[in-house]
C-alpha cells in the first residue's frame, strides 16, 4: 500500500475517499462550508451521533474533488488519543475497501493533528488492510486499499514513515502465525528470520540441535525430541551505530510451531488453532524488522527457541526429568506445558550472551485467558522498575496489560519429588506457576514475561481488524527500545 503524508485541505483532496473525523460533540464547520450544511444535517437526523467507530458516507459531495466524502466519529473529543485513531482509521479502512475504496486520504487537524496521531493512523490503516488470504485461490471478494494519505496543515512525513514500518512490521509478524504448522517447522521459521535480518542488515545465527546438544539445553531439547522436525534457535542481533546505553536487552519468544501437547495431549477440538503458539516468537522477529530500520541506540537480541511439540515413539514421557543449560533438573509432569521448557534455555542462554535486561512474549498459559480474557496480555516481573518501563511503552502502543503477581507462594506449587522442579503447578493460579517457573531461571536479570495466549489471536473479525493473528507485542518491544 501507498502511504504518504501532503498538505492538503478538504476542498482540493482528490481520493476515492476524504475523511474527516467528528465528535461527539461540537459542529463540523468546514464540512457544513463545503457542502451547505451536510454535516449538520446527518447530526440533526441522528445517522451520525460521532460515537467512535460511526461511519457516515457521503457520495460525490458538492465543491469537493474526492468521490466520497466520509464522516467518522471520535467519540468523546477529551478522550480521543493515538489508541482511538489507530482503531477508527482502521475501522473506517475495513469498511471503505470492503465497497472497493482503492484511495482514502484523512485529515487531521486541530487537537487531533499531531505526530503520534499520524503515527498512529497509519499504523491502523496498514494493521487493517491485512488479510488472511494468502492460502485462498480464488481471491474475488477480498478487497486491498492501495493508497493511505494523511492531509495536514503539518507535515506529518516522518510520522508517516514511521507508522508505516510499525505496521509493515506488524504485518510481518502475522504472515508468520497466519502459517499453518505444516509450512512453518521450526526450520522455516529460521530461514525466514534469516531472510528478514538479510534484508534488514541484522546479524542472525541459528543453532541446531547439535549446537543446542553442546550447550546443554536438554529442556529445549526434551520438547523437541517426538518430532521429525528439527529445532531452531533463532538469535537475531541489532547493534546501534551511536550506543545511547551501555544496556543489552533481550527480546525473547516462544516458538513452538506446532503445539499438539505431546504425549499429555490436546483436546481434538480447536487443536488446529496451535499454529499460533509461536506468535511470541514471530513478534520478536516483527519487533527486529522495525528497530533494523529506527535504529534505537541500545543493543537488542532477539532469541527464538522453535520446536514442534508433537507425540511420537520418540516423544519425551510424562515423568521424564530433563536437565536444562542452567543445570537445574525439571520433573516433565506434563508434556503440554511446553512452552516455558523451551523458554528457559533460551533463557539461560541469553544470559550467557551477556543481556542485561529481558522481555519474553509467550503464548503460554490458557490459565491467562480465563483470568484476562482476550483483553489483556498477562505481565509478570522480577522487578518492578522493568515492568514499569514496559508498561509505559504497551500503553502508548494501545496494547493493554495487566500486572500479575509472582509471589515466592507460587514456589511450593511447583514442587517435584524427584528433580529440583516441576514443569506445572497444579490447577490453581495456572498462569502465575507458570510465570513463577521462567522466574526461577532468570538469575536476578530484570525480566518481564508477557503471557499473550489470549491476546494473540482474534476469534471474530473486529471492525479494525480481521480474525485471525493480531500481531500483539511488536510495537511494544519497538516502543521499548527507542525510549531505552
Ligand atoms: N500453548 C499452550 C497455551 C495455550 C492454551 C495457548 C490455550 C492458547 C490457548 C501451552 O503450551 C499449554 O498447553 N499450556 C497448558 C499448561 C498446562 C498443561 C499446565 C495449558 O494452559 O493448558
Ligand atoms: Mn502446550
Ligand atoms: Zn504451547
Amino acid at each position: 500500500m501507498k502511504i504518504q503524508a501532503v498538505s492538503q485541505t478538504l476542498a482540493n483532496v482528490e481520493a476515492d475517499a476524504v475523511v474527516v473525523i467528528g465528535f461527539e460533540s461540537g459542529a463540523l464547520a468546514e464540512v457544513d462550508l463545503a457542502t451547505g450544511g451536510w454535516a449538520a444535517e446527518v447530526r440533526e437526523s441522528g445517522e451520525f451521533g460521532g460515537k467512535l467507530l460511526d461511519l457516515v458516507v457521503l457520495h460525490r459531495p458538492q465543491g469537493l474533488k474526492a468521490k466520497r466524502l466520509v464522516l467518522a466519529g471520535g467519540g468523546d473529543a477529551a478522550k480521543f488519543g493515538p489508541t482511538q485513531l489507530r482503531k477508527l482509521t482502521g475501522a473506517i479502512v475495513r469498511k471503505l475497501k470492503a465497497q472497493s475504496v482503492k484511495s482514502v486520504t484523512l485529515l487531521l487537524e486541530g487537537e487531533a493533528a499531531t505526530a503520534e496521531m499520524a503515527q498512529a493512523s497509519t499504523e491502523g490503516a496498514l494493521i487493517s488492510n491485512w488479510e488472511a488470504t494468502i492460502h485462498k485461490s480464488d481471491k474475488t471478494g477480498i478487497h486491498f486499499l492501495e493508497s493511505f494519505t494523511i492531509a495536514s496543515a503539518t507535515d506529518f512525513s516522518a510520522a508517516v514513515i514511521k507508522g508505516a514500518i510499525l505496521g509493515e512490521a506488524q504485518n510481518f509478524t502475522r504472515d508468520l502465525v497466519n502459517e499453518p504448522g505444516n509450512l512453518l517447522t521450526p526450520m522455516v521459521m529460521a530461514a525466514k528470520a534469516q531472510a528478514m535480518a538479510a534484508a534488514s542488515g541484522l546479524e542472525c545465527e541459528v543453532l541446531d540441535r547439535e549446537r543446542m546438544t553442546q550447550l546443554g539445553m536438554g529442556s529445549l531439547l526434551g520438547v523437541s525430541q517426538g518430532s521429525l522436525e528439527p529445532p531452531a534457535l533463532i538469535v537475531v542481533r541489532y547493534k546501534p551505530e551511536n550506543p545511547t546505553s551501555t544496556d543489552h536487552l533481550a527480546l525473547v519468544g516462544k516458538g513452538v510451531t506446532f503445539d499438539t501437547g505431546g504425549v499429555s495431549i490436546k483436546p481434538a477440538d480447536g487443536m488446529e488453532k496451535m499454529k499460533y503458539d509461536m506468535a511470541g516468537g514471530a513478534a520478536v522477529l516483527g519487533a527486529m524488522q522495525a528497530i533494523a530500520k529506527l535504529k534505537p541506540g541500545v543493543a537488542v537480541t532477539a532469541f527464538v527457541p522453535a520446536v514442534e511439540n508433537m507425540c511420537s515413539h520418540n516423544a519425551q514421557r510424562p515423568g521424564d526429568i530433563v536437565t536444562s543449560m542452567s543445570g537445574k533438573t525439571i520433573e516433565v509432569l506434563n508434556t503440554d506445558a511446553e512452552g516455558r521448557l523451551i523458554l528457559v534455555d533460551a533463557i539461560e542462554y541469553a544470559r550467557q550472551q551477556g543481556v542485561t535486561h529481558m522481555v519474553d512474549a509467550a503464548t503460554l498459559t490458557g490459565a491467562v485467558v480465563v483470568a484476562l480474557g482476550h483483553v489483556h496480555i498477562g505481565a509478570f516481573t522480577n522487578d518492578d522498575a522493568m515492568l514499569g518501563r514496559v508498561m509505559k511503552s504497551a500503553k502508548a502502543q494501545g496494547e493493554k496489560m495487566w500486572h500479575m503477581p509472582l509471589d515466592d507462594e507460587y514456589k511450593d506449587y511447583l514442587k517435584s519429588p524427584f528433580a529440583d522442579l516441576g514443569n506445572i503447578g497444579g490447577r490453581w493460579g495456572g498462569s502465575c506457576t507458570a510465570a513463577y517457573f521462567i522466574k526461577e531461571f532468570t538469575g536476578g536479570t530484570p525480566w518481564v514475561h508477557l503471557d499473550i495466549a489470549g491476546t494473540a489471536w482474534l476469534d471474530e473479525t473486529a471492525p479494525h481488524m480481521p480474525k485471525g493473528p493480531t500481531g500483539i507485542c511488536v510495537r511494544t518491544f519497538v516502543d521499548l527500545a527507542l525510549n531505552w
